[in-house]
């Protein structure tokens, strides 16, 4: 499995039975390498109707007939938009042809330029056999620890930016509850108020058993 990252909380997942996306962040913003139009998924998965989530859900899931995975109201949302969708909720799985979706909490707004949008999220995608966990944007909650106990993961995607979501020491304390074999951190340094030094947090992991691994944007890696 490959997992790309295209700034901010966006990573492209790409397994042997299909692609997704997640919180697609890319025409809007400068530090993004791709355009929605360069995207090719079956899913977009988006957490929360913040204008740097749910951002180019609409474009992408029109563009290539892909399904927006989203809380049932946000995903209502990008259906009234255009977009086709599957509607979920916090505690629910479902088994797609590339792999299964679970939504699980964030402490955090879900509001869109139409109003509120029910609940954020965050997602577990089990893909090939690896278990990926995006934590949307939110603060530290101490459920973070049943979410490391009941899950093998593999791959946590963290938010380390603060004022909005945790910052790094909370992130720090994340991944111990989480306990995953890599943390990748997002949510950092799109805008001024979120500027965080991401080697900070790595550094932070260097006597764990979780191994810290910044991506540039545009940057790959194999899982
Ligand atoms: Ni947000
Ligand atoms: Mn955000």
């Amino acid at each position: 499995m490959k997992i790309t990252y295209h700034g901010h909380s966006c990573f492209l997942v790409e397994g042997s039975k299909g692609s997704i996306i997640f919180d697609p962040f890319l025409k809007d913003n400068p530090l993004a390498k791709v355009k929605p139009r360069d995207i090719r998924v079956d899913a977009v998965l988006v957490t929360h109707g913040h204008f740097d989530h749910v951002g180019d859900a609409v474009e992408i899931s029109k563009n290539n007939n892909a399904i927006v995975i989203a809380p049932f109201e946000l995903a209502n949302y990008c259906q009234n938009k255009g977009a086709a969708s599957h509607p979920m909720h916090i505690g629910g799985s479902h088994a797609f042809p590339f792999g299964t979706v679970k939504l699980t909490i964030a402490h955090h707004g879900s509001t869109t330029e139409t109003g509120a949008t029910g609940n954020p999220c965050g997602f577990l995608l089990n893909m090939d056999g690896k278990l990926i966990y995006h934590a949307g944007d939110t603060g530290l909650f101490s459920d973070m620890r049943l979410i490391g106990e009941l899950n093998d993961i593999d791959v946590a995607l963290l938010p380390i930016g603060d004022n909005f979501t945790m910052g790094i020491e909370d992130a720090l304390k994340a991944v111990e509850f989480l306990n995953p074999g890599i943390a990748i951190p997002m949510h950092y340094n799109t805008f001024d108020v979120i500027r965080q030094d991401p080697n900070i947090f790595v550094d932070g992991l260097k006597d764990s058993h979780t191994k810290g691994v910044v991506l540039a944007i545009g940057e790959s890696m194999e899982v």
